[in-house]
């Protein structure tokens, strides 16, 4: 599942809006998961504060909301930075060494899955396929594929992003 491949999009949360959001899908069939598109399209990400409102709305519990929000790992779960590096961690990139690229990426920048740098200018998300299997190790800068990652090819994308541009 994906929820869009874009840069981040910042937006403040605003439970008045959220509020519009979820009321404006009650009547789908199954509006759980659209409800929370539509907030982190609106947001950015899935404010916990949406947790009780989608519950109370859905009559369900705030676990089983909390469930759903994180078992799908597009859902941010809080702001994102300005540029978002999506690393497909799926077999087929698996099966070309994917995992100890992440590693040392994730290890020399001191981020976990999700984190953002200090400065907000960096978030890096795990993304289960890309379909872009044939040329793994593979990632997404701000909705734009790159494949054939190797380490250089990785920090180049990260310094750029860094450094303001994103375009190396
Ligand atoms: S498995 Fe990585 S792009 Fe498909």
């Amino acid at each position: 599942m994906s929820v869009g491949q874009s840069a981040a999009v910042s937006g403040r949360w605003d439970a008045a809006r959220a509020r519009e959001i979820i009321d404006a899908h009650l009547a789908l069939e199954g509006p759980m998961i659209p409800i929370l598109h539509a907030l982190q399209e609106a947001f950015g990400y899935v404010d916990e504060a949406a947790v009780p409102l989608i519950a109370q709305a859905l009559n369900l519990s705030r676990a089983e909301v909390h469930g759903v929000v994180s078992f799908y790992h597009d859902f941010r779960r809080a702001p994102a930075g300005r540029h978002a590096l999506k690393l497909c961690r799926a077999e087929a990139c698996q099966s070309v060494g994917c995992d100890a690229l992440h590693e040392k990426l994730l290890h020399r920048l001191g981020l976990d899955w999700g984190a953002t740098t200090a400065d907000g200018a960096l978030t890096i998300e795990p993304v289960y396929c890309l379909g872009l299997c044939a040329t793994g190790p593979s990632a997404m800068i701000d909705g734009r594929p790159v494949g054939r990652l190797t380490e250089t090819r990785l920090d180049k994308l990260v310094a750029s992003a860094l450094s303001g541009e994103a375009r190396p």
